[in-house]
């Protein structure tokens, strides 16, 4: 139920692909929103975006641009080094924040980021849009439904088989990314199981990280604003394939596997498996649903909608919403990000110690 409609001026800080293709236009269709604002350090890229999007007040320091405008809503979407500090801004701006993924380096940088918005009363979510797809809210809905029974086991498995990011730019450098394939893919095939496994406590992490085809120059892919060609000046430091075993507080499990490049197929899949049903969610065009009827093994392929709106435009839409009081609204929760954000650290310690680690 919407209880507030007023108009939200939003301001973005970073101008590369993600703003550009998907936050601008998704903010933009909103009746009571309005785009007031861009900041990026390559001024050419921000006036660029700013002309063909009709957003009138371009930036290079987002300290300069939270000061002049007062955007009540700004989008953090730069290279991930740089969230926790422009985001920590935009809240002591007094501003309610959309940060993309990963929201931070560290669980303790997303607990202090989480806290800064709690004490000046604003929202603060990620951008981790996949739960939006039409096959994941199917999917959620059979899991409330209670189709699956109690789910004591997943296995979620995002695969690319020549797909690293950026390749020389921010995207492999572990300075400006903090890593790799793990706070890219990772961040979203997490939150796409977690949220399908209602969000449970993790107790024990075992982690393993790879860099091995981005340092010899394979498996690259194309998205990024500053690519380089192979063979120029090129940093590669981050991992491009990430596995991991979780367990959690109520005894389920998962399996997590994903790869920006691989000696394999590309993959994409959330295997549920419950007590009374099992699935198979893909991304865009895939539910398969596994379940015994009468002592009979009964698949069935899910028909999806043919909806045009997609994962991104739902994750706008349900936050602006929620900041206009509608209690229906779904975003991710303080408590889910932070969750996914002390599953990422222990994966990433884990793979450093090579140790099992241990959860309070
Ligand atoms: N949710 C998703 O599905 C999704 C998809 C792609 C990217 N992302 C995330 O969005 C962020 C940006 O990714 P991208 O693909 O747009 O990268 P990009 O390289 O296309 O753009 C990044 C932009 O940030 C600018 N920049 C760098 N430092 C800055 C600073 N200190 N202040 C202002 N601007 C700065 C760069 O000049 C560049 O224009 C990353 O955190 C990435 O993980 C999320």
């Amino acid at each position: 139920m919407t209880t507030q409609s007023k108009t939200w001026h939003v301001a973005f800080i970073g101008a590369g692909g993600i703003v550009r293709h998907a936050h601008i236009p998704n903010f933009q269709r909103l009746p009571n929103v309005e785009a007031v604002a861009i900041c990026d350090v390559n001024e050419a890229r921000a006036k660029e975006v700013a002309q063909a999007t009709g957003i009138t007040k371009v930036y290079t320091d987002h300290k300069q641009m939270l000061a002049d405008v007062k955007p009540e809503i700004v989008v953090v979407a730069t290279p991930n080094v740089f969230h926790k500090a422009q985001t920590l801004d935009a809240l002591n701006a007094g501003a309610h924040v959309l940060c993309e993924k990963p929201l931070a380096l560290s669980y303790p940088d997303a607990e202090a980021m989480m806290a800064t918005a709690k004490q000046n009363g604003k929202t603060l979510t990620v951008g981790t849009h996949y739960r939006w797809s039409d096959a994941m809210q199917i999917a959620k809905a059979h899991v409330d439904g209670g189709f699956f029974g109690e789910i004591y086991a997943a296995r979620a498995f995002w695969q690319r088989r020549s797909g690293i990011p950026g390749y020389g730019s921010w995207f492999t450098n572990k300075d400006l990314a903090g890593g790799g394939v793990l706070f890219d893919l990772g961040v979203h095939n997490l939150d796409r199981a977690l949220y399908l496994m209602n969000y449970p406590q993790p107790v024990t992490v075992t982690g393993a990280t790879f860099g091995k085809l981005g340092a010899q120059g394979q498996g690259l892919g194309g998205w990024g604003s500053d690519i380089l060609k192979p063979g120029a000046n090129v940093r590669f430091d981050v991992d491009d394939l990430a596995w991991a075993f979780i367990r959690f507080a109520n005894g389920a499990v998962l399996q997590f596997e994903v790869a920006w490049a691989a000696h394999g197929p590309d993959q994409f899949d959330t295997e549920l498996l419950g007590t009374k049903g099992g699935a198979h969610v893909g991304n865009l065009d895939k539910i398969e649903l596994y379940t015994t009827l009468n002592g009979q093994k009964v698949d069935v392929k899910n028909d999806l909608p043919k909806t045009q709106t997609n994962s991104y435009q739902r994750l706008v839409e349900n936050f602006v919403r929620h900041l206009d009081g509608d209690t229906s609204a779904e975003i991710v929760t303080p408590e889910q990000a932070l969750v996914s954000a002390k599953i990422v650290d222990a994966i990433q310690r884990s793979a450093q110690t090579q140790r099992e680690v241990v959860l309070a």
